[in-house]
Parts: structure tokens; sequence; C-alpha cells
């Protein structure tokens, strides 16, 4: 447990209201070394780093930035901050208690990529982070390091920000871009990807906040530090929002690959209620349940995947014996059914009846072949939905049931 932590390295301990202290604590010089390196070798530090994106997909970060670094101009950059799923609360921690370290690495995103204009699209019921954001973009622009000649680079970079109204859609990157442009947060169908035609049917680069602030150490010390760090094809630090039946929950920052064991009894405290442990649910409601057998799982995006579980946005929810899973499965259906968008048939259809079968069962009406229907819908969901809320929605209560939790 000899690991210092880097992303959280200035949380409590700076003035998130204060650009100098931010300055005083390393700020900027991320920005002021990825200017003496120029565009294209910072964004060759991105791709040697083997960052995988943090907001759920594990896409390779590198790639998105070369594939908007290479494009003709206009085009933007996304800092998506819309942090809805389930049980993640790591990127309003990161803005609320340092968000000058985002606004650098945006900007830092769009000197590397050529990008003139930015946004921050803000979770709607993040007030305090927006506010925080809000006041530095401010700052920043007095600063000069947002404006013209960022830092004396020759760079123009505007930035943004945009909040949501709370629907969890608007986290799916093309829902975000026709949110951000005005319209109803509908997913586009896919291809183009965002780097072709994004934000105004411009080439876009949209990332995580903990993935742009994962940049910042990236260009600092390099992507040989990146990859000494956990796995070597899910290389770096990690953020875990752990909650749930734990002693001490919190934000936890880790090696990526942490155990399941680990971060409940090491950094958690050990299980509360009970005190016995009885599942995790990992990446969120579009993640899946670890039981007993998996607590020594490694925590990153190929040991889970392996096992066909997935980290996404390193979300643990911590469940012990006293917990009825049932109601925990109905609150799950439920939010699916709530958040489905309605765009397509196989997700608007299914997660109501996903909800409506849980339900059932909840009421003690359970009927037999329920199960059988649950992994029909679940199927046609994942390999007929448009976006990744229908292709997940029936994962954690798949796995539930799968590990016999109920
Ligand atoms: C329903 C849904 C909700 C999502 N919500 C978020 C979110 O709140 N924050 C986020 O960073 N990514 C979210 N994503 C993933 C984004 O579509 C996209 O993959 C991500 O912003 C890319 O950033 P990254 O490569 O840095 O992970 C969501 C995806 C789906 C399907
Ligand atoms: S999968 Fe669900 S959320 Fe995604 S477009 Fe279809 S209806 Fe909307």
């Amino acid at each position: 447990m000899n690991y210092e932590p880097v992303l959280t390295a200035r949380i409590g301990v700076v003035d998130p209201a204060c650009l100098h202290d931010y300055e005083a604590h390393g700020g900027f010089q991320a920005l002021a070394r990825a200017v003496e390196l120029g565009p294209d070798r910072t964004v060759a530090q991105v791709e040697a780093a083997k960052l995988l994106g943090r907001g759920g997909a594990a896409f390779p970060a590198g790639i998105k930035w070369r594939a908007v670094h290479n494009a003709e101009g206009p085009k933007f950059v996304v800092a998506n901050a819309d942090e809805s799923e389930p049980g993640t609360f790591k990127d309003r921690i990161l803005m609320e208690k340092d968000p000058y370290a985002l606004i650098e690495a945006v900007i830092l995103a769009g000197y590397a990529t050529g990008a003139g204009k930015g946004f921050i699209y803000v979770r709607g019921e993040y007030p305090r982070a927006y506010q925080r954001l809000r006041q530095a973009v401010a700052r920043c622009y007095e600063a000069g390091y947002l404006g013209k000649d960022i830092l004396g680079s020759g760079h123009e970079f505007h930035l943004e920000l945009r909040r949501g109204a709370g629907a969890y859609i608007c986290g799916e990157e093309t829902a975000l871009f026709e949110s951000i442009e005005g319209k109803r947060g509908y997913p586009r169908l896919k291809p183009p990807f965002p780097t072709e035609a994004g934000l105004f049917g411009r080439p876009t680069l949209i990332n995580n906040v903990e993935s742009l602030v994962s940049v910042l150490p990236i260009v600092l010390r390099g992507p040989d530090w990146f990859n000494s760090i956990g796995p070597a094809n899910s290389p770096g630090p990690k953020l875990y929002s752990l909650s749930g039946r734990v002693r001490k929950p919190g934000l936890v920052e880790a090696p990526m690959g942490v155990t399941l064991r680990e971060l409940i009894e090491a950094h958690g405290g050990g299980v509360s209620g009970s005190g016995e442990f009885q599942a995790a649910l990992v990446g969120g409601a579009a993640g899946t349940f670890l039981g007993p057998d998996q607590l020594d799982t490694p925590l990153d995006f190929h040991s889970l995947a392996k096992m066909g579980a997935a980290l996404g946005s390193g979300a643990v929810i911590v469940f012990d014996t006293s917990v009825d899973m049932m109601q925990v499965l109905e609150r799950i259906a439920a939010f699916f059914a709530h958040e489905s968008c309605g765009k397509c048939y196989p997700c608007q259809l299914g997660t109501m009846r996903q909800r409506d079968i849980i339900q059932r069962m909840v009421a003690g009406q359970g009927r037999p072949g329920d199960l059988q229907l649950l992994r029909d819908i679940g199927q046609t969901m994942r390999d007929a939905s448009i976006c990744g809320l229908g292709q997940t929605a029936s994962s954690a209560i798949l796995s539930a049931f799968e590990l016999q939790l109920t």
C-alpha cells in the first residue's frame, strides 16, 4: 500500500477558489510543459501512456487525441462531467476540490489537438462543482490561461460551461453533443464517431473528467511513470468511488488493479452492517455484481472484461448479508426504465418489461419462466439497442441471478 496519490494530491490541500494556490501546488506546469513539447509530442505522450478512458468504455485516449489532432479545424474539446452513473462521485470531488486541474487539462487538450474551443458539461445536480468551475474559468481568463496566445504558444482557446438537466442519457457522448447544441438529448447513430463529426458536426475530442486530469501527470512525469503503475494493459492511477456497506465510504485513489478485497478492507475499513460481505456492484447500475468468491479480482479493465464484468466508471457499491438484494434489483430496474430515452424500441420496451418482471417477483408473484424471460429481454437489449444504456441495462440484474444473490 505504498502508493502516493497523484490525481487527488491537491484535494484538501489547496483552496479550490484560489488560482495562486493552485499555481503554488504545481498548477499549470503541465500546460507549460506541453507548450515546450509542442502539440505533436504532447499527443505522443498520451499515446505512449496507454491511458484508457475513465468514463466507462475504456477506449484508448491516445487514439482520440491523435485523430482530432490530425483533423482539419474548427474542432472542439469536451469534458464529460455529467457523472450520472449511480454510485459514481469521483469527478464531482475533483471538480469541487481541484477545479483548476480540469480547466488546465481541457486547455492542454485544446492546445494538443488544435481545438479552439472547449466545453465542460457538468451534471445539473452538481451546483457546487459548477460554481467553482465558473469562478475558476473567469480567473483563468483574467490571468491569460484562456483566450489569445496561451502561455506564448500562439494558440487561442476559449472555454464554456454547460449544465445538464438531470438526464442520465446526456452522459452518453453523442446525446451530450445534442444537449449542448440545444436539442433533446437523444444519442446519435455511430459511426460517424465524435473524432470525425462530433459537436456541431465538427471533429471533437470528448473525454471524461478523470481521463483529462490523468493527462496532467502524464505530461509532467512522462508515460513511463504512468506505465509503471498497475497492470501493463490497464496502467495508471485510478479513482474508485467506494460506497454502500463499508465502514469508511469515499473516494479512493489506488493503482489500477487494486483487488476488491483490498479496496473494501484496507481502504474502506471493512464491511459494515452485518460485517459479512454479500456482494459488490462494480461499475454502477450498468456494471455487474461480484460475489464472495470474487473478492480477489483485480479491479482493472482487462481483468474484469475477461470474466464478463466491467470496471465502468470505477463505482464499487458494497452490500452486506443483511441487504435484500431483490430490492436492490428493483431499484436498478426502475432506474433504467426511467432513464431510457425512448429512441429505440429494444431499450424503451425492454427496460419497462424488465422492471415489471422484477416488481412482480418482489411482490411474491413471480412466474415460472421469469428468469428466462429476463435473459431473453437482456440479450435483445444488448444486441439491438442503439447505445450503451440499453446494451448494459440488464447486466447487473442478470449477474445477480447468476450469482444466486436473490
Ligand atoms: C448512458 C450512458 C451514460 C454515460 N455517462 C457518462 C458520464 O456521466 N460521464 C462520462 O465520462 N462518460 C459517460 N458515458 C460514456 C461516454 O459516452 C464516453 O464514452 C466518455 O465520455 C468518453 O470519455 P473517456 O474516453 O475519457 O472515458 C456514458 C455512456 C452511456 C452509454
Ligand atoms: S438504447 Fe435506450 S437510451 Fe439508448 S438510444 Fe435506445 S432507447 Fe435511448
